[in-house]
């Protein structure tokens, strides 16, 4: 092979859950300029609407917008019926659904801080976190998975994260659940491949977006103690911006990565990686 592209891409249909968030804009706008067509699935169809029409505008390939939660099996059914009337069979499927939320995340950075509240937690709290990280991409799955079975040929990327992979402070139950995510990849990769369809997932480090806001800065806009200590221990010396990923994804998704199944590409600034000494 000598011609390096992604033009592979050209025509392909990407289902994108998760892609009117930060980072998803991000991604659905590398796709498009790819000349792929896009279903982008957000929770709110205004929004998804609205990017789809500006990316449609922008790249002329066929992007469309589409509401519905995804971890409601029965509403997702519908939408994946829509998308198959107006966009045909999924190639490739883009799971960057999910984030963390306040009432899963324990308050103190260090056990023997004052205020420790693990055991506060709540039920309802550690399940949202699931149901947005895990259960969300592995309905997905179940889903669009039988449309490259039938074309005998696929791609499936989950977005997890660096928690998945390592402890990270505070956010025990958004890492549980990605690092089910990533078990998951790992399980269907195997059992998918002989349809032809490769299955991975990329990790991102620390990307300042909505979710993580919270955590990172100050209503001032400086940084928190969080926020500084985790650019002095990035090998980089900075937070992930959202373009920082599109490269990888890119060329996880295209033909270029045609041998890789069951691999996590960790995409961090070195953090993950750095032993601090
Ligand atoms: N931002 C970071 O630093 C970072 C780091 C590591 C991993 N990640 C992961 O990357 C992904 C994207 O992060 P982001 O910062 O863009 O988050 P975001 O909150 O900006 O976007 C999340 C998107 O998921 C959608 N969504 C959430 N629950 C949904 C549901 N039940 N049904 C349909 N759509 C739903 C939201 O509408 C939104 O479009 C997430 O999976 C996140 O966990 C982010």
């Amino acid at each position: 092979m000598d011609n390096f592209s992604f033009n592979d891409l050209k025509g392909k249909l990407v289902v994108m859950p998760g892609g009117t968030g930060a980072l998803g804009i991000s991604l659905a706008t590398a796709f498009a300029a790819c000349g792929a067509k896009l279903a982008i699935i957000g929770r709110d169809k205004e929004r998804a609407e609205n990017l789809a029409a500006k990316l449609k505008q922008k790249y002329w390939v066929d992007v469309r917008g589409y509401a519905v939660d995804v971890t409601n099996m029965e509403a997702l059914k519908e939408v994946k019926m829509e998308v198959f009337e107006q966009l045909g069979l999924v190639d490739i499927l883009v799971n960057i659904v999910g984030g963390n939320i306040e009432g899963a995340t324990t308050n103190a950075e260090k056990w023997e801080e004052q205020g420790l509240n693990f055991a506060q937690i709540k039920p309802d709290a550690l399940s949202e976190v699931f149901e947005k990280n895990f259960k969300a991409c592995w309905n997905t799955a179940q889903l669009f998975s039988v449309d490259m079975i039938a074309k005998n040929k696929g791609v499936i990327l989950n977005v997890t994260s660096i928690a998945a992979l390592q402890p990270l402070t505070k956010v025990g139950a958004y890492s549980a659940a990605k690092a089910a995510l990533e078990s998951h990849t790992k399980w269907l990769s195997n059992y998918l491949a002989s349809e032809n369809i490769r299955v991975n997932s990329l990790a991102p480090g620390f990307f300042l977006t909505n979710q993580n806001e919270f955590l990172l800065k100050k209503p001032d806009g400086s940084f928190t103690e969080r926020g500084e200590k985790i650019i002095s221990r990035t090998p980089l010396k900075r937070l992930g911006s959202a373009e920082d990923f599109q490269g990888a994804a890119l060329w996880m998704c295209s033909d270029l990565a045609s041998f890789l199944t069951g691999s996590t590409i960790v995409v961090d600034g070195g953090v993950s990686n750095f032993g601090g000494i």
